[in-house]
């Protein structure tokens, strides 16, 4: 059962316009909306999840565009972090741990870990992916919060490999938990990566090329809440044409443009296309006007950065599997939603876009896999009771959607 419930009365709220919202009012003797530092007496949530007030920004430096990259040559993180993978395994693959939206620190978060555990053992995975919403409800309350042990470290104990985190709406809680009103609490998931073997975030977007000498797959890790917020901005940094968001756009025009990786995979919280509840960017939980809520501002984004020359758009967000089909409207790009290691969807279909294979009801992970000759996606799901993963679909491709570039590995 999915209790990401967040749905605000009217797009492009703050927070506060929000939480004050007469139109929202519920009946007499609803229960409080509890959040830290204040008890707001009543709010048109569906759920009430507890929260806290996003703390100040941590003054984390942003690194200049040239350094996103290169910084994922050197692994950096704490002592005895654990390497990226130099060269490809026994079976010629970079082989990868697919996972999203896994944080809540329950028994099916470590079910599906448990199950996912076991298939990186047998497939030689030597790298994992977490596609946002890594701590919920709130995101961390500091940058050593017990929380980072509880719902990322010791569930994930065993699979002993780098994860290359993005930040989730949940990471970035306002007053609202899931708002995404505070991005500036993604700072702590960045501050984290210093301390931990595991967690991989130099920076709140960033690439990673494999291997780092003479790229076969880069990754590109974005930051898409600012554009898909349930509530408008207060930081004009982080405003959906700010200074951070422009510099993030042109950022990762520029790296696809740059890589010479054959396979480019791009890693964001929230999908182009979806056909689970929360629908797809630009139409957001039904909105589709404003600058925030209805993601149009990320819709346009994927439109003009991403597609045609991404081979896969990974996100989260709702909680479902789906291998979407890449058709002409997305250029060849594939959008892939992963977004059920620890929460689960309402088992219904919302939308239509042609999918390969989708899952709404299920726990599950993803294994991507690639090598010069193919791309492969396995989707598993996971029997939570027993902690058994079950591979229920596979998709493949030999071609490159953004073409080779000279100099690339074959
Ligand atoms: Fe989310």
């Amino acid at each position: 059962m999915c209790d990401d419930e967040l749905i605000p009365p009217r797009a492009d709220l703050t927070e506060d316009q929000w939480l004050r919202d007469e139109s929202a009012r519920p009946a007499e003797g609803a229960p409080a909306l509890r959040t830290t530092g204040r008890t707001v007496p009543w709010v048109n949530r569906r759920t009430l999840l507890g929260g806290a007030v996003a703390g100040a920004a941590l003054g984390v430096l942003p690194l200049g565009a040239g350094d996103r990259t290169a910084a994922a040559a050197t692994r950096g993180g704490a002592p005895g972090a654990f390497p990226f993978p130099e060269r490809p395994n026994r079976k010629g693959e970079f082989a990868v741990l697919v996972t999203g939206d896994a944080g809540t620190g329950d028994e099916a978060q470590y079910a599906v870990a448990a199950a996912a555990r076991d298939v990186c053992r047998a497939e030689g995975v030597e790298l994992a992916v977490g596609l946002g919403d890594n701590i919920y409800e709130n995101g961390p309350e500091s940058d050593h919060d017990t929380e980072f042990q509880d719902k990322f470290e010791k569930p994930n104990a065993g699979i002993d490999v780098p994860w290359l985190m993005v930040l989730g709406n949940h990471d970035c809680s306002g007053l609202i938990p899931g708002s995404g009103g505070d991005p500036s609490r993604g700072d702590r998931e960045v501050a984290y990566a210093a301390t931990s073997r595991r967690w991989y975030m130099p920076e709140r977007y960033y690439s990673v090329p494999l291997p780092a000498d003479r790229p076969l797959v880069e990754f590109f890790a974005i930051d898409t809440i600012p554009w898909s917020s349930y509530v408008a901005q207060i930081d004009p940094r982080y405003h959906w044409d700010g200074p951070y968001m422009r510099g993030q756009r042109e950022w990762l025009d520029g790296a696809l443009g740059a890589s010479r990786a054959r396979w480019k995979i791009v890693l964001g919280h929230h999908p182009y296309l979806n056909n689970g509840k929360h629908g797809s960017a630009g139409a957001y939980d039904g909105f589709t006007i404003g600058n925030y809520t209805s993601g149009v501002h990320l819709k346009k984004m994927y439109e003009e950065v991403v597609l045609g020359r991404a081979d896969l758009i990974l996100s989260g967000h709702d909680h479902t599997s789906q291998l979407l089909e890449p058709t002409a409207r997305t250029g060849g790009t594939r959008q892939v939603v992963c977004g059920a290691s620890g929460k689960t969807g309402d088992g219904t279909a919302h939308f239509g876009h042609p999918a390969a294979w989708q899952n709404f009801s299920d726990h599950g992970f993803m294994l991507l896999k690639v090598s010069g000759a193919a791309l492969t996606l396995d989707a598993y799901t996971v029997d939570v009771a027993t902690r058994t993963a079950t591979r229920a679909h596979r998709i493949r491709t030999t071609t490159p959607v953004g073409g080779v570039r000279a100099g690339a590995p074959a």
